[in-house]
């Protein structure tokens, strides 16, 4: 049962980087192709380093099974009534900062500035929350009930201008150890990351599965944190809005594939991600079914100023993993 589930994600991620494959089905708006976007080449990192360590390690796949038994349990409760939420929980922040210039080397003021864009966005007190679409508004999430506070931030000097995956997280490879990972979302800010192909990658992150590990937390390279000073279309900070969300056990609003489940029932399905700024409506096709997507969710690629909403199953996900019965629960501040 628990291979069979394995191999079922497995395949799953194994469609979801043939973007090539994806033929657009917007069927009623072909104006989403990925040209701005295609050369920062963003498409699923964090997903395929999931897929590669869950191939693995054994361990990681027990954890992820029972991870997914957890979430579910949480659900059903929720929608029995039983348990919502444990209330809200503050998330405790790490934020290391591996420097190679004095501008990759960001201000206090830039990090308040991201702290500032979660809590605003992950309690829907975001500004740009009134431009929800009307049929969106009964699935919005609200306020998800995850706070973050910013309780350290660890700079180091490096001659290291491009990063490949986890190496800026172990001070044996000239990064920073992480702080207590089961205790604090450790953030790792560089000047740039590229994967083994060759891709620039605007963040990544690890899912619930590997909570306390050396390599647990988020890393977004400093042109796409914060606001003041970040690169158009991802200065808004929603790059690491994104990337909470991976963390606290969400993944792409398409699933991943072409058409694919996000295992969040209130998401219309979609044929695939979107990019820069589609105008809404956006209807795709699936299963013979024309919907309306919800491309302005933050698990989606669309620009910064075009993402503006979790929906309420999604908030439920990430509450089953930082209730006390989940995998993050180490995670508060008391
Ligand atoms: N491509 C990244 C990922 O898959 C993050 C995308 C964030 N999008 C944004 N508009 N900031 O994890
Ligand atoms: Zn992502
Ligand atoms: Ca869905």
């Amino acid at each position: 049962m628990k291979k069979l589930l394995f191999g079922a994600l497995a395949l799953g991620l194994m469609f979801s980087c043939n973007n090539d494959n994806m033929s657009s089905q917007n069927e009623m708006d072909p104006a989403t192709t990925p040209s701005v976007t295609a050369e920062l080449n963003r498409n699923c990192f964090s997903e395929e380093i999931r897929q590669e360590d869950l191939q693995k390690s054994p361990e990681l796949r027990q954890r992820f099974t029972e991870l997914e038994a957890n979430t579910e349990m949480f659900s059903k409760n929720t929608q029995l009534g039983k348990v919502l939420t444990d209330g809200t929980v503050e998330i405790p922040v790490v934020v290391n900062i591996l420097y190679s210039n004095d501008a990759e080397n960001l201000s206090d003021a830039r990090i308040a500035e991201q702290i500032d864009v979660l809590n605003a966005d992950y309690s829907g007190t975001n500004t740009d929350v009134s431009k929800i679409p009307t049929e969106f508004q009964s699935v919005k999430a609200g306020d998800v009930k995850i706070k973050f506070r910013l309780a350290n931030t660890v700079r180091k000097a490096t001659t290291t201008t491009s990063w490949v995956r986890d190496t800026m997280k172990k001070s044996s490879s000239g990064g920073i150890d992480a702080t207590s990972p089961s205790n604090y979302l450790n953030i790792w800010i560089v000047g740039k990351v590229v994967s083994t192909d060759g891709r620039t990658i605007l963040g990544y992150a690890t899912f619930p599965e590997s909570a306390g590990l050396w390599n647990d937390g988020v890393v977004i390279p400093a042109p796409y944190f914060g606001k003041t000073g970040a690169v158009t279309n991802f200065n808004l900070g929603r790059t690491a809005t994104h990337e909470v969300g991976h963390y606290l056990n969400l993944r792409h609003i398409w699933g991943d594939a072409k058409c694919g489940d996000d295992l969040v029932a209130d998401t219309p399905t979609q044929t695939s991600e979107n990019y820069n700024t589609p105008s809404y409506p956006l209807y795709n096709r699936c299963s013979g079914k024309n919907r309306s997507v919800m491309f302005m969710n933050y698990m989606d690629y669309v620009n910064d100023a075009a993402m503006f909403m979790f929906s309420a199953g999604q908030k439920t996900r990430m509450q089953a993993v930082v209730a006390s019965t989940g995998a993050r629960s180490g995670l508060r501040v008391y």
